[in-house]
């Protein structure tokens, strides 16, 4: 009853973070192709402080745009922010993580084979992390570095890559992944909380008085903006990396992060230009090469080979090593997955079978024949953190009996 209610629980906090963060990543996309979309105003508008506008038709009408240089003459009655998008997503975040992580630290957060921590150790190393990761990218922005976007982005490029490292020696490599995509997300609400509308507030109070606002808080609050608009396609791919066990179940799963975090950075590189009218089709040419070539380079060596067993035996030619019966795959299995993937399960967390993934049978058993070697053969994501000690033999073994 409790689990089935937490997962009632989960599937809600999981629909609002995703519409928040739409909504959050949308609002986002659009003020960054607004401000690099912005053309030069005619002159009675620039007279009136004007720097740019622009015009868009959508919805059936037409909009006009403006942007001042400093303040507008007079504050309007209605001022919009946008902030609880940012805010929200990063709450709705936060109880998710919470939510299946922490709640279920014992099945989600330790792998027992990594480190023997307790829920609450396991919980203060992601806490910590992400407490640390943000004091540190707020140190970073202190430092004369921030002044060289380039070094900078690298910088914390290699930040991010080394969190998924230190991570992943303790933490399962999913959670290690999480919290990583949690640490960036933390660091963009906190731009948006802790520079950008305290910055705002200056102005518009600078404005309220009829001043000129320092243009030293504007530009602090461009250029955190600028770091939330290249941190967002990373941090989705980490988000969804967790459905894709051959990113973090990887051998290099910290490495592949960072790989997919720079590509994706560098596909948002092609936006940003192609606003200001630099259309470079090559980088998001090159962002594509290069997503293929972290497939290939990260192709676990047995992809390959199962491929090539299956082909030796459609010829003529036998395999060299034994056929492996259907009693021996029925053995494993029974042994190393049922105990979740059951109609019955005896597992004593998963009390249902996880995802509807049921393997009491041959049939059942073959009908998910892909699924079983991205999972259990082709990387070790399954049995879910390895609790039931599958051998690298038993999944070499399960792997050619499904290839057979
Ligand atoms: C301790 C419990 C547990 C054991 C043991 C276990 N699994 Fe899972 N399995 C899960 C959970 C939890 C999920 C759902 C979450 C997810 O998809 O990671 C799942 C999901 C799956 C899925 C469905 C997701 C997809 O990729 O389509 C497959 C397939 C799977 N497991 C295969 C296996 C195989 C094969 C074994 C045995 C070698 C195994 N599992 C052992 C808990 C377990």
């Amino acid at each position: 009853m409790e689990a089935y209610l937490v997962d009632w629980l989960h599937l809600l906090i999981r629909f609002l973070h995703v519409l928040t963060a739409i909504a959050w990543i949308g609002a986002s996309f659009y003020f960054v192709w607004l401000d690099n979309s912005l053309e030069k105003p005619p002159q009675w508008k620039i007279d009136k402080g004007i720097k740019g506008d622009l015009w868009a038709v959508h919805g059936g009408g037409f909009y006009e745009v403006a942007k001042y240089q400093n303040t507008p003459e007079q504050l309007p009655k209605t001022l919009h922010w946008f902030k609880w998008e940012a805010y929200s997503t990063w709450l709705t975040g936060m109880a998710l993580l919470i939510v299946v992580f922490y709640v279920g630290a014992q099945s989600y957060l330790i792998d027992s084979t990594k480190a023997d921590l307790t829920s609450w150790q396991a919980i203060g190393i992601g806490v910590g992390s992400l407490l640390a990761g943000f004091a540190v990218y707020e140190g970073a922005c202190r430092t004369p570095l921030i002044k060289h976007n380039l070094a900078f982005g690298l910088v914390m490029l290699a930040l991010v890559t080394f969190m998924a490292w230190a991570l992943s020696q303790v933490l399962g490599d999913r959670a290690a992944y999480i919290h990583v995509g949690a640490l960036i997300g933390t660091c963009m609400a906190g731009n948006v909380f802790n520079t950008i509308m305290p910055s705002q507030r200056v102005m518009v109070e600078a404005a309220a008085k009829g001043e000129t606002p320092d243009p030293y808080y504007g530009n602090k609050a461009k250029l955190r903006s600028t770091h939330n608009n290249y941190a967002t396609i990373p941090v989705l791919f980490i988000m969804l990396s967790n459905h894709f066990p051959m990113t973090y179940g990887h051998e290099y799963g910290w490495l592949i992060l960072g790989a997919l975090a720079l590509v994706g950075a560098w596909a948002r590189h092609f936006f940003n230009l192609r606003h200001h009218g630099k259309v470079k089709p090559m980088i998001i040419v090159s962002a594509l090469v290069a997503f293929f070539a972290i497939a290939f380079i990260a192709m676990p060596s047995n992809v390959l080979s199962s491929g090539k067993s299956a082909d030796l035996q459609a010829g003529t030619q036998a395999s060299a090593l034994p056929r492996v019966t259907d009693v021996q795959a029925l053995n494993i299995v029974g042994q190393h997955c049922t105990a979740c993937h059951s109609a019955t399960p005896t597992d004593d967390i998963f009390k249902v079978s996880p995802g509807g993934v049921m393997f009491d049978n041959l049939d059942q058993i073959k009908a998910m024949k892909d699924r079983i070697l991205a999972r259990a053969v082709h990387t070790h994501d399954m049995p879910f953190m390895n609790k039931t000690g599958m051998t690298e033999e038993e999944r070499e073994v399960l792997g050619r009996w499904l290839e057979q």
